[in-house]
């Protein structure tokens, strides 16, 4: 099995699958792998042949790898994000598990979706899934806020019950969503304002590396309920190994414990 991305460096992919690997006596590998574009039909060939079994897809692969994929789950077609592919009767699988790692993690934290109003900051490659998950989560208004307003418009062709907001804009919102890569670098910030803000409201980050960005330690020290997005890291590579292997992964303190190095 693979995962493979450009940069790979920082992918914990192989830590979880390993771990899984082991604990259920699996006998495979998983490895990560640096491609460029150019690779991608290499890729496809691997897998035809039996040498790859399975690969996830990350950044910033996602959205190439469709045209090399036979069919697509619902999910990879309305994203247009692929995450996890395999061969089934001779014919390559795209499917989406970031979906499912967000739905997830999400009702994990126990915070009802329901009927809430949810405010995205970012429109990159996952708030697609992340808008998707929303709306089966029945979220009742997605607002999306983006430095480039041209690709929140973009993303309202495919999902067309959003509302956008010019970045700098604060909307009234239950639970506020960073999916910009804003806090990758520990000391970056984000220039938008919180502090009008009541304190019952829930900041979600997608970042889990490093664990607490300034988006969520600011919100924390100010007494809003925060997480980060390692269940939804774990989440969705337990949705891909259950894809490979027909069952789902154990996720207890272990697992936990792999992503804190
Ligand atoms: P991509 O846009 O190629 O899919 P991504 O990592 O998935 O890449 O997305 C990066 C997100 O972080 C984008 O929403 C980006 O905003 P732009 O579309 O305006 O580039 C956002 N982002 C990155 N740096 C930012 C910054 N300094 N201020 C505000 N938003 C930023």
């Amino acid at each position: 099995y693979l995962v493979i991305g450009n940069p790979i460096d920082h992918s914990y992919s192989p830590q979880l699958h390993n771990h899984w690997f082991k604990k259920n006596n699996i006998k495979a590998i998983y490895k990560k792998e640096k491609l460029n574009l150019s690779d991608l039909k290499d890729l496809v060939l691997r897998i035809k042949d039996f040498k790859v079994s399975g690969a996830n897809v990350t950044v910033p692969f996602k959205r190439d790898i469709i045209p090399y994929i036979d069919e697509l789950s619902l999910e990879a077609k309305i994203t247009q994000s692929v995450n996890t592919i395999y061969l089934n009767d001779n014919k390559l699988v795209g499917h989406n598990t970031d979906v499912e790692g967000f739905e997830f993690a999400i009702k994990e934290t126990k915070f009802d979706t329901n009927g809430k109003t949810i405010f995205i900051l970012g429109a990159g490659g996952v708030v697609p899934s992340i808008i998707y998950a929303l709306n089966k989560m029945n979220v009742s208004e997605i607002i999306i806020t983006n430095r480039t307003r041209n690709k929140s418009d973009i993303l309202k062709k495919t999902f067309n019950k959003i509302s956008i907001v010019d970045w700098g804009e604060i909307p009234n919102f239950d639970m506020v969503i960073n999916a910009t890569s804003l806090g990758l670098n520990e000391k970056d910030e984000i220039n938008l304002d919180f502090s009008k803000v009541e304190k019952s409201k829930f900041f979600y980050d997608v970042i889990y590396n490093p664990q607490e960005t300034n988006f969520l330690k600011k919100a924390r020290e100010v007494g809003y309920k925060t997480e980060n997005g390692k269940k939804m890291f774990i989440y969705q590579a337990a949705a891909a190994f259950h894809i490979w292997h027909n069952f789902y992964p154990k996720i207890n303190d272990e697992v936990y414990k792999l992503l804190n190095k």
